[in-house]
């Protein structure tokens, strides 16, 4: 107990190759205390989390620390040998150089929201991260991403920084990007692109509006492309409803800090206080949701048949794992 620490190569090329940061209990200690964090005048988030993890322990950081170890546990148990990774699978791990800080984001777990507070900490933006807006915040290239450096350059990142994630119940994230993108949504893009194509593969006798739009897809529908082994033959899902850990690799990265959707307001606080940015405010969401999130999901779950239901559950089942949701209550998955 105590000795926690990460580190270790997955190739042997000493700066080719990217590091393997899982639970190899070697050196977070010296992991942490490696650097003069800004010539010693201030701890890095990664030492501010070490500390609070020595010291007798506040409630959140052993909640934060019970998190660590269960998804170290159940990348142990069910994952198996993974091949390496590549520096473009990190395309999701954005980085702050000047808090030390990497962010892996989840579309659909308020990650345009952290987008904001990293550019609000990393001056990249003036002012109160709620007025910045929502393009700005997702602008390609506003926010340096880990896949753009050198495996040396990432190595060393993955090394000295404080890591963290945010996830959500991943049929509630389902249920948000099929209303956000196709229900209700912003732009008619997603339904250009992905409706069309589900409308031309999954209904038969479309009509011409439909094929032409991919306006009216229903929930059925969208899960039916998911389920389509063609689908993820062609290409990668989509970042919205890719699964959270083909992401942001938890089982290969060390995760300092798993954030939760669900307690949101705590967890982005705790990021923020070892930060040492407690002055920040994280967003609040505009207002709360009339129907709350899980019955919007009981909702569009409880026309899907036991058969796709269960397979569905297998497709997101690590994410379910990983992250400690256990499977819905409406599920019929027997
Ligand atoms: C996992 O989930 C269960 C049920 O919600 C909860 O009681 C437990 O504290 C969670 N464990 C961790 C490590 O988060």
């Amino acid at each position: 107990e105590g000795r926690r620490s990460w580190g270790r190569r997955v190739l042997g090329a000493p700066d080719t190759a990217l590091t393997l940061l899982s639970c190899v209990p070697t050196a977070f200690e010296s992991r942490a205390l490696v650097s003069s964090w800004l010539g010693g005048e201030k701890r890095s988030p990664l030492q501010v989390l070490y500390d609070l993890d020595r010291a007798p322990r506040s409630p959140l950081a052993e909640v934060h620390r019970q998190r660590r170890d269960l998804l170290r546990r159940a990348c142990s148990r069910h994952t198996r040998r993974q091949r390496l990774l590549r520096p473009e699978d990190l395309r999701h791990v954005l980085v702050d150089d000047t808090h030390g800080l990497l962010y892996c984001y989840v579309p659909k777990v308020a990650c345009t929201n952290w987008k904001r507070v990293l550019l609000a900490l990393s001056g990249r933006a003036r002012g109160d991260p709620r007025s910045i807006p929502a393009h700005e915040a997702h602008a390609p290239g506003r926010l340096p991403s880990l896949a753009d450096f050198s495996p040396a350059e990432i190595n060393r990142r993955l090394r000295a920084y404080l890591a963290f994630l945010f996830v959500r119940e991943p049929f509630e994230r389902l249920a948000s990007a099929y209303r956000n993108k196709f229900a209700r949504p912003y732009s008619a893009t997603f339904q250009r692109r992905y409706g069309t194509r589900i409308v031309r593969r999954l209904r038969p006798r479309a009509d011409p509006d439909a094929l032409a739009r991919g306006h009216d897809v229903r929930f059925a529908e969208f899960l039916a492309y998911l389920l389509d082994p063609r689908t993820r033959r062609d290409e990668p899902f989509n970042e919205h409803w890719e699964r959270a850990h083909a992401l942001c690799h938890p089982c290969r990265l060390r995760y300092d800090v798993v954030g939760k959707f669900e307690t949101l307001e705590e967890d982005a606080a705790f990021v923020l206080g070892l930060v040492g940015a407690s002055g920040l405010r994280f967003p609040a969401p505009p207002r709360p949701k009339a129907v709350p999130a899980r019955d919007q999901a009981a909702r569009l779950f409880q026309d899907i048949s036991p058969f796709y239901q269960r397979r569905l559950f297998d497709l997101y089942k690590m994410d379910f794992l990983l992250f400690n949701y256990s499977a819905p209550a409406y599920l019929r998955l027997r």
